[in-house]
C-alpha cells in the first residue's frame, strides 16, 4: 500500500515509517517540521537503505494535502501530526485546537476529495482522564482534564460521526483509533528517537539527559501516591512495539469498516523510581534525583487493559523495560555525540 504519514518526521511517525517500509509498504511523510527536523529523513534512509519521500506541508493546508493524496496515489493515511504537550495546551489552547482539531478536519476534507477513506488516528490515554478503575479498557469513561485531551476526544467524536455517516449506504470509511499509553525508547540503531525541544516535560527523555550529564538531576514529582514506592505509575510502551501496532491496525482495516478503538499499551505499570533504576542499569550511570511535590494534574497510576488489541489486531508488545532503556540510551548518546539535543 501507499501510506501517507502526517507528522511522519516526528517521534512515533519516524519509527512507524521504518516498520511500514520494512513490511513492504511505500511510505510518504508529510510534516511541517514544527516539532521535528528534516534531517530525520536522511537518517531514516540510512536505516532503510532506500529513498524515502518526504513533503513539507501543514495539515491545515487542505489544497496541498489533497494534491499529495492524489499524486502519490495514497491508499491509507496515518494521522500523527499535531501538538502534544499537555501543559502547553492550557497555555496555548487556540494553537492546540487549530493544529489538532482544525488539522483533523482539513485532513478528512482532503481525504474525501481524494476519495481515500482509510485512516489510523493517533489518540491518547489522555482521553480517559482520571482513572475510575484499573486497568483502563476501551469502555472506560472519557473525561479528559486538559485542552490536549479534549482535542483528542473531539477528533475521535468527529471520526465516529464520519463513520456513522456511512450507515444505510455502502460502507466507505475504515477508521482505527489508537489510544497510546506512554511511548518511550528508540529504534535499535540509535539513529532515530525522541528529540524534544528545550527541557523535556516527559520522564524518559529527562532521565536520559540526566544520565548523559546534560541535566543535573531529575525532579521526581511526588512520592506520596498510593503506589508500591509512592511515585507515579505509568504504562510505558516501547515505540517500536507501538509502531508495530500501526501495521497491525492497517492490516485489520483491510477487512473492517467503521470506527474501531484500541488501547496500545503493555498492561504493565512501572513507577518513576523503577524507571530511574532501570535506566541506571542500561546506562551504567547514576541518575541523581530529588523528590518534589506532586505535579499539578498528575494521577497516581495509569495502565492499559490491552486485550482488545491482542484479540482483534493480533498485536502484543515484545520489548521489555530493559529494551526501552537500552535503546533510549543509545539514541541519547548518539544525540550527544552530534550535539543535537
Ligand atoms: P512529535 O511532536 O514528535 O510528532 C508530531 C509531528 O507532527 C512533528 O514532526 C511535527 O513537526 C508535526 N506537526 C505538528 N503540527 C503539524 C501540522 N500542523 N502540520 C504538519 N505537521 C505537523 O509527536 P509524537 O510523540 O510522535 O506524537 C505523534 C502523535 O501521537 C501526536 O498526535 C500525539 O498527540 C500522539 N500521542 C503521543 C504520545 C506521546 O507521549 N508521545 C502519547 C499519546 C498520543
Ligand atoms: N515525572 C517526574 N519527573 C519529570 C517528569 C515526569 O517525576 O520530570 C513523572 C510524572 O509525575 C508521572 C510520570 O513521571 O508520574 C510520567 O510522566 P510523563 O510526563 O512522562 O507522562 P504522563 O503520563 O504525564 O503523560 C504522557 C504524555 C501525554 C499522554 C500520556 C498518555 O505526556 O501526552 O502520557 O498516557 F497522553
Amino acid at each position: 500500500m501507499n501510506i501517507l504519514l502526517t507528522g511522519g518526521a516526528g517521534y512515533i511517525g519516524s519509527h512507524t515509517a521504518v516498520v511500514l517500509a520494512q513490511a513492504g509498504h511505500r511510505v510518504v511523510l508529510y510534516d511541517n517540521y514544527s516539532n521535528s527536523k528534516p534531517t530525520v529523513v536522511q537518517r531514516l534512509q540510512n536505516i532503510l537503505g532506500e529513498p524515502l519521500k518526504a513533503i513539507e506541508g501543514d495539515v491545515r493546508d487542505t489544497e496541498l494535502l489533497t494534491s499529495v493524496l492524489k499524486e502519490e496515489q495514497i491508499d491509507a493515511v496515518i494521522h500523527f501530526a499535531g501538538l502534544k504537550a499537555v501543559g502547553e495546551s492550557s497555555q496555548k489552547p487556540i494553537a492546540y485546537y487549530s493544529a489538532n482539531v482544525q488539522g483533523a478536519i482539513s485532513l478528512l476534507q482532503a481525504m474525501e476529495r481524494a476519495q481515500i477513506y482509510r485512516i489510523v488516528f493517533s489518540s491518547s490515554a489522555c482521553v480517559y482522564g482520571d482513572p475510575q478503575y484499573l486497568p483502563i479498557d476501551e469502555a472506560h469513561p472519557t473525561v479528559p482534564t486538559n485542552p490536549y485531551g479534549r482535542n483528542k476526544l473531539q477528533i475521535e467524536q468527529l471520526l465516529q460521526d464520519v463513520a456513522q455517516s456511512d450507515v444505510g449506504k455502502q460502507a466507505r470509511w475504515q477508521i482505527a483509533n489508537l489510544r497510546y499509553f506512554n511511548p518511550v525508547g528508540a529504534h535499535v540503531s540509535g539513529l532515530i528517537g525522541e528529540d524534544p525541544q528545550g527541557i523535556p516535560n516527559n520522564l524518559m527523555p529527562f532521565v536520559a539527559q540526566v544520565a548523559v550529564g546534560k541535566l543535573p538531576q531529575l525532579q521526581v514529582f511526588g512520592n506520596d501516591y498510593p503506589t508500591p514506592d509512592g511515585t507515579g505509575v505509568r504504562d510505558y510502551i516501547h515505540v517500536m512495539d507501538l509502531a508495530q501496532g500501526h501495521l497491525a491496525a492497517l492490516d485489520y482495516l483491510n477487512e473492517h469498516y467503521g470506527f474501531n478503538t484500541f488501547n496500545l499499551g503493555t498492561g504493565q505499570g512501572y513507577s518513576v523510581l523503577q524507571m530511574v533504576h532501570a535506566f541506571e542499569r542500561a546506562s551504567g550511570n547514576t541518575i541523581a534525583y530529588q523528590i518534589q511535590g506532586r505535579r499539578a494534574g498528575d494521577i497516581a497510576s495509569c495502565y492499559a487493559k490491552a486485550d482488545k488489541a491482542l484479540q482483534e489486531l493480533h498485536w502484543h508488545t515484545e520489548r521489555n523495560l530493559e529494551d526501552m532503556c537500552a535503546s533510549a540510551w543509545k539514541w541519547q548518546t548518539y544525540c550527544n555525540s552530534l550535539g543535537a539535543n
